[in-house]
């Protein structure tokens, strides 16, 4: 499903597939914000670079959030400075709102036309027992420096118990900044469609896709969840889902941006949109592959809505996969410790537009050898999260899944019982698929094991994709990659070799 940032994005120019060998002082793979922003940097401060896209620029995780560009991530103040000191909120407070300030300054520098527009952001609670979590909030992120405070009360369409208020913090069109930052690099080398598969050391850094190579200085890895398996990143980050409509209503909207600090989380803000105020709501996050039909996810949203609004419509549905890391604060830095030259950036908790912004900031620096004051708590390499009882926890339930799945889920149902318009992992002479049947009744079989590490993948009902639980790789029905990291495709599985008698591609109800 579309967000509305893409589908109501100006005309995209498409970059060309690489198709030879090329060399650059820089190769940034991805083309959301942490490797636009980092290659506008290192472009502009005269360094040659190519950045490669494995689909088309923005149209990942960047082009899919809530655009909200603020320093308030929910609750997160009080935790940071209970986990890394005073210093360390403060640290994190700063890098958010240098993230956010760059965000602003390029958008009036540039004239960048993208409803960049300031406003408050509350994270607030609804009941007497959270009430001291509102409180400890406030009182944490003031310290750490920010325009904040204990709101009362908030502008929304009902009561609250308290609301930590940021001042000063923006909202913009996600898909039209993005353009516009593609726009500016005019001088790098851009390639879309082109799949990063491996990068080696050898004296230079390569970068190998199908049609080509690129050899660099440096190498910034900004595909949400890197590829690098050393980067031991599949053991530190637990993907997650996470869902947002827009709806046309009757009547004013609250100026602000909103979050809960209350189970279930649902984020609220306003978006203009041909003349008028829509209503964005967005929360159900949930780890991928689990959580049952996701298709109720976007119910519960619409069912929020018109609890305390006059609904008109429902005018796009989207959803969203990141990344969060054990410690709460994203992986910015070298993706080893013996190897400064293979940078990346992720895990940034569902904010990721102020927070890869930032991230572009930090991996600049890194790469043009100057000295940046946030580095430190963001290095991927920090021992806080070594010690984490969660990293035993996710290890330990993806071992699970790996074996289990494979010998406690044989698949319990036949290719027959698939209904139009579903998907399932089933039984078919002997053999586990992963089976999708159109409303036409044609059937799409691949193999269900995730070509990462052997998990078995999951049907998403809303989006019509395999979904693998262990470290969040997505694919289309017919087996293509959609998101690493994973980077081969589920095998098909060709029905109609199977004794004659089936055809993965075959029209019966
Ligand atoms: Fe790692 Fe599937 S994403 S096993």
């Amino acid at each position: 499903m579309t967000s509305v940032w893409l589908a109501t994005r100006p005309p995209q120019r498409e970059f060309p597939e690489l198709d030879e060998d090329v060399r650059a002082d820089v190769a940034v793979i991805g083309g959301g914000i942490v490797g636009l922003t980092s290659a506008v940097l290192l472009q502009e401060a005269g360094l040659r670079v190519v950045l490669l896209e494995a689909n088309r620029l923005g149209h990942g995780v960047s082009g899919h959030t809530t655009a909200k560009v603020t320093s308030q991530h929910g609750l997160i103040y009080a935790r940071l400075r209970a986990r890394f000191g005073a210093d360390g909120a403060r640290t994190y407070a700063a890098a958010n709102q240098a993230g956010l300030e760059w965000i602003a300054d390029r958008v009036a520098a540039d004239g960048i036309e993208c409803d960049f527009r300031r406003r408050p952001a509350y994270a607030y609670v609804t009941s007497a027992a959270r009430r001291h979590k509102a409180d400890r909030e406030a009182q944490a992120a003031e310290q750490a420096g920010l325009p904040a405070w204990l709101a009362e009360t908030t502008p929304l369409p009902f009561d609250v118990e308290a609301a930590v208020r940021f001042d000063n913090q923006a909202e913009f069109h996600a898909g039209r900044y993005l353009a516009a930052l593609a726009d500016s690099l005019a001088g790098a080398r851009i390639f879309e469609r082109s799949h990063a598969v491996e990068v080696s050391s050898n004296g230079d850094r390569t970068v190998k896709t199908p049609g080509g190579r690129v050899t660099a200085g440096h190498v910034i890895v900004a595909t949400h969840y890197p590829f690098l398996d050393r980067s031991l990143a599949f053991a530190r980050l637990t993907p997650q889902r996470s869902y947002a409509i827009l709806c046309r209503v009757a009547g004013a909207l609250p100026e602000g941006m909103f979050i809960s600090g209350d189970s279930p989380t649902r984020s609220v803000r306003a978006v203009p949109l041909d003349g008028e105020e829509r209503l964005l709501v967005g929360g159900e996050g949930h780890k991928t592959g689990t959580g049952g039909d996701t298709r109720v996810r976007y119910q519960r949203l619409e069912d929020f809505a018109r609890r305390h609004w006059d609904v008109r419509s429902v005018d796009f549905r989207w959803s969203a996969q990141d990344n969060v890391t054990l410690d709460g604060v994203p992986y910015v830095g070298p993706v080893t410790p013996w190897d400064d030259r293979v940078l990346m950036a992720t895990g940034f908790g569902k904010w990721g537009l102020t927070g890869g912004t930032a991230a572009a900031l930090i991996l600049a620096d890194r790469v043009l050898g100057h000295e940046n004051p946030w580095a430190d708590l963001f290095d991927p390499s920090r021992l806080s999260q070594l010690a984490s009882p969660r990293l035993v926890k996710e290890n330990a339930e993806v071992g699970l899944r790996f074996v289990g799945d494979r010998l406690t889920k044989p698949g319990r149902r036949s290719l027959d019982d698939l209904r139009a318009g579903e998907g399932d992992i089933v039984r078919h002479e002997g053999e586990r698929l992963a089976a999708f049947r159109d409303e036409d009744g044609t059937v799409t079989a691949v193999s269900p094991v995730c070509t990462h590490r052997g998990c078995q993948v999951a049907f998403n009902h809303a989006e019509r994709s395999w979904d693998c639980p262990c470290h969040g790789s997505r694919f289309a029905v017919d087996g293509s990659v959609l998101q690493g990291p994973a980077v081969h495709r589920l095998e098909h599985r060709p029905l109609e070799e199977r004794g004659g008698s089936r055809s993965s591609r075959r029209n019966s109800a």
